[in-house]
């Protein structure tokens, strides 16, 4: 498969380039009033989970910017779905889940599903959306990380802290460690075959590990997604991002990971030396940045560049791109990566 633009795949490649690839997390999401059109019309899991509709949201950013890798267009709860656990998304509420996972039956009884059949509509828009991009640039795939899922299972609800998902796993860790290799063997099936499916990389989001103490870290997050990392790098390039990670930076550097993501409370410098330059970095524009005027975008966007250096390095925000970020600014920053040169 030769791509047009295959920036993105060079990077990870740890290749001299002329300058880093971009694309932004969420990507695909509520600040484009296209976007906003189709979100009128179908439910949340309607778009995820009508083949069609994933494909053409995934490709609406690729059609206003010049970037150089799509991400399919899902979500990381499509997988506790596909083991039974009954997810919705409610309106100004986000992910719900009327009765959270919290006793040893519930765990018990979950079942690995066959993801073949259970995500099929996630494969298909996997192929859809091959067809759409015409060779254009490469397809990230993507999932949670078991812990994050773990929160959102035990929660049942998104929350700033966590708290109720913390304190059952620390009350019953051997319980807890269940459900998370539970999630860690449905996740590995499912970006196996996501990558079967024609996906150049995939990325897992550890949106909630930092909630976690560097020493729970190490017991409850990192030890799933290295399973899953041992299991997927001799297939695929992978990406770990971990949101308010940075202290596991240095034992994520001697894992099989091809790239680390960061978010924007640590500078370029200090990844650099805790990764000790083993590792693709990708980052770490601070979303609510876009709110800046574009000649400070641009500004910051090259001295981003100059500082993670321009090799070994993905251009991205540190989060989300947020609803409410004017479409000049996204253009600004995608087009100062675009235009950087040394
Ligand atoms: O990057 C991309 O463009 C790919 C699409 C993508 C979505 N969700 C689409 C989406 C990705 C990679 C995700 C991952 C995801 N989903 C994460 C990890 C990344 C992160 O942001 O930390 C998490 C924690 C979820 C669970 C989830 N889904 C939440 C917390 C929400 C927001 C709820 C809200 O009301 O704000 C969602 C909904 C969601 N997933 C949207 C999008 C574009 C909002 C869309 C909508 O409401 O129509």
């Amino acid at each position: 498969m030769t791509l047009k633009n295959d920036l993105y795949l060079r990077a990870l490649r740890g290749e001299t380039l002329e300058r880093p690839p971009v694309w932004m997390m969420r990507q695909a999401g509520r600040y484009l009033p296209e976007f906003m059109a189709l979100r009128k019309k179908y439910g949340f899991f309607t778009r995820c989970q009508t083949p069609e509709l994933a494909a053409e949201i995934t490709m609406q950013p690729l059609k206003r910017f010049p970037l150089d890798a799509a991400i399919l267009f899902s979500d990381i709860l499509v997988v506790p779905q596909a083991m039974g656990i009954d997810f919705k998304m409610k309106e100004s509420v986000g992910p719900w889940l009327e009765i959270p996972i919290r006793t040893e039956k519930q765990i018990e009884e979950i079942r690995l599903p066959e993801v073949e059949i259970s995500l099929d509509y996630v494969f298909r828009a996997i192929e859809i959306t091959m067809e759409k991009l015409e060779k254009r640039v490469p397809l990230i795939g993507f999932a949670g990380s078991p812990w994050t899922i773990f929160c959102y299972c035990v929660e049942g609800k998104g929350s700033k802290t966590f708290d109720i998902a913390k304190s059952f796993c620390f009350g019953n860790p051997n319980l807890a460690k269940r459900l998370l290799q539970k999630i860690t063997d449905t996740t590995i099936n499912y970006l196996k075959a996501k990558v079967k499916s024609g996906v150049s990389a995939v990325q897992l989001f550890d949106s909630w590990g930092g909630l976690l103490s560097p020493e729970d870290y190490h017991e409850f997050s990192w030890p799933y997604i290295d399973q899953i990392l041992e299991q997927l790098s001799p297939l695929t390039h992978t990406v770990v991002f971990g949101k308010g990670c940075w202290f596991a930076l240095e034992k994520m550097a001697e894992s099989k990971a091809t790239a680390l993501g960061i978010d924007w409370t640590i500078n370029p410098e200090l990844a650099r030396t805790l990764t000790k330059n083993r590792k693709v970095l990708q980052g770490n524009f601070d979303p609510a940045r876009l709110h800046s005027p574009p000649k400070v975008i641009t500004k910051m966007v090259d001295e981003m560049i100059r500082r993670f250096g321009k090799d070994k390095y993905i251009v991205n925000l540190g989060h989300g791109i947020l609803p409410n970020t004017p479409l000049k600014n996204a253009t600004t920053f995608i087009e100062a990566v675009v235009n950087w040169r040394i």
